[in-house]
Parts: structure tokens; C-alpha cells; sequence
């Protein structure tokens, strides 16, 4: 089973937009979840340019499956994230002029600072996954952070058009997967995943969860955000079926 985790900040960037309090990425999860979403993923930015304090006080509230913050490691939203109490933080890199998180966190350039925050986390009662390319050396040092989970970049994946580098960026993923996998964490993977190329990420088997948010969000325009995640389940589970 491949489970789908439904990033929401898309909702709040449309809010942002205006500066008003629609739409509210607290509505947009418990239409997920209600749709089948089994968790909900959220970033809040140093810059808060789409998810603000408010909405992630109100997640942990709403969210009964489980609220995944996103976040960079730095001190304001370290103590955020202890004093709110997320399911789990995803650890990422943050870049102010970037559009979205673009690559995975240089784990094993940092391993003591990593590890230090990972106990902090867990002290609180949090588990730590951390958002990186699908290397080893990146799996090996989140391992020696003590953190129990790694999503692995997919916005490669995404991004490639050549078939044959396609197929080798699949087969880097699933090396990474079974390699994290086979060491004890839980694999997640994400980032640029949509309606079609879901399916060759679903053919890993080692890769337990997804988490999507843009493509969801886009095509709720136009369908609704219940039906767009219900496809997306379909989809997901059309792939696991057929491995
Ligand atoms: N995983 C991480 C760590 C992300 O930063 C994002 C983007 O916020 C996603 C998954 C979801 O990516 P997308 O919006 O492209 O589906």
C-alpha cells in the first residue's frame, strides 16, 4: 500500500494573493482527509509567503490523520514546531528567491547539527524526516541523525523528458528506497509528482508514501479539491495494483 499525503500551501498561497481569508488551507485539509488524504503536509517559510502561524496552530487542531511541517532548520521555526507539536517535521533546504524547494538538504555536510535537532524533536514527541536526493551517503547520514524517515526528491524525476534518463533516474530512486528501506527508515518520496508520472514511482515497492501537493491543487481548479485527490488515490492505487 502507498499512502498520499496532501501538501496544502498552494491553498494559502491563492489566500496570500490577496491578502484576504480565502480560500483557508485549514478548509482544504479536512476536504483531503475526507477524500482519503492520509496526512497533511504544510511549509511554513521564514518568509511566510503562503502557510502563516495561525494556519499551522489550527492544522495540528483539524488534522486527524497526521500534520506534516515542513521546515528549514533554523531556530524561529524549530521552536515553533516543539511548541505546536507536528506528528513530524520534514526537514528541507530554503532558499529566499526560490519558487519552491529546489534539491534535497545536504544531510552529511552537518551530521552533529542534524542529530542534535533530531533529539530535540524527538524529546518533544516528534518524528524527523529529512528531504534529500536519493543517494546513500545522504541515507547513511540521516541514519546517524537517529531520525526514522526519509523523503527522497522526485523533482528530478519530474522534470526529465529523455526516456532513457527517465529510466535511470527511476532506477537511482529505487536503489535509494530499498537502500533506506533495508536500513530501517521509512521512505516517502515527493516533489513535481502528478497524475501520470505517479505511476512509475508507485512500482517502488520500498517507497511507502507520497507527498503531493501542486498537481492536486491545479487540477482542483477545475474538478474540486475532493474528486482531485480521490483521482490522485485512484491513480496511486491503479499503480500498486498493477506492480
Ligand atoms: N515534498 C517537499 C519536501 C516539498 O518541499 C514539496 C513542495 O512543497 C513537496 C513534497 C510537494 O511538491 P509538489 O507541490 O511539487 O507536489
Amino acid at each position: 500500500m502507498v499512502t498520499l499525503n496532501v501538501n496544502v500551501d498552494h491553498i494559502a498561497t491563492l489566500r496570500q494573493a490577496r491578502g484576504g481569508n480565502e480560500p483557508d488551507p485549514v478548509a482544504a485539509a479536512v476536504i483531503c482527509e475526507l477524500a482519503g488524504a492520509n496526512g497533511i503536509v504544510c511549509h511554513l517559510r521564514e518568509d511566510r509567503r503562503h502557510i502563516q502561524d495561525r494556519d499551522v496552530e489550527l492544522l495540528r487542531q483539524v488534522v486527524s490523520t497526521k500534520l506534516d511541517l515542513e521546515m528549514a532548520a533554523v531556530e524561529e521555526i524549530i521552536n515553533i514546531a516543539l511548541r505546536i507539536k507536528p506528528d513530524l517535521v520534514t526537514i528541507v533546504p530554503e532558499k529566499r528567491m526560490e519558487l519552491t524547494t529546489e534539491g534535497g538538504l545536504d544531510v552529511a555536510k552537518d551530521i552533529p547539527r542534524f542529530k542534535e535537532l533530531v533529539a530535540r524533536m524527538h524529546q518533544s514527541g516528534i518524528e524527523v524526516s529529512f528531504f534529500i536526493e536519493p543517494e546513500l551517503k545522504q541515507i547513511d547520514a540521516v541514519l546517524e541523525t537517529g531520525a526514522e524517515i526519509v523523503e527522497l526528491h522526485t523533482g528530478v524525476y519530474s522534470n526529465l523528458r529523455d526516456i532513457k534518463q527517465i529510466k535511470l533516474e527511476l532506477e537511482r530512486l529505487k536503489k535509494a528506497a530499498d537502500y533506506a528501506k533495508n536500513s530501517g527508515l521509512r521512505v516517502v518520496a515527493g516533489h513535481g509528482l502528478n497524475y501520470r508520472n505517479v505511476f512509475d514511482i508507485c512500482l517502488i515497492s520500498s517507497i511507502e508514501e507520497l507527498s503531493i501537493g501542486h498537481s492536486i491543487i491545479s487540477r482542483a481548479a477545475f474538478v474540486g479539491l475532493e474528486r482531485a485527490v480521490r483521482e490522485m488515490i485512484d491513480a496511486i492505487n491503479y499503480a500498486v495494483l498493477s506492480r
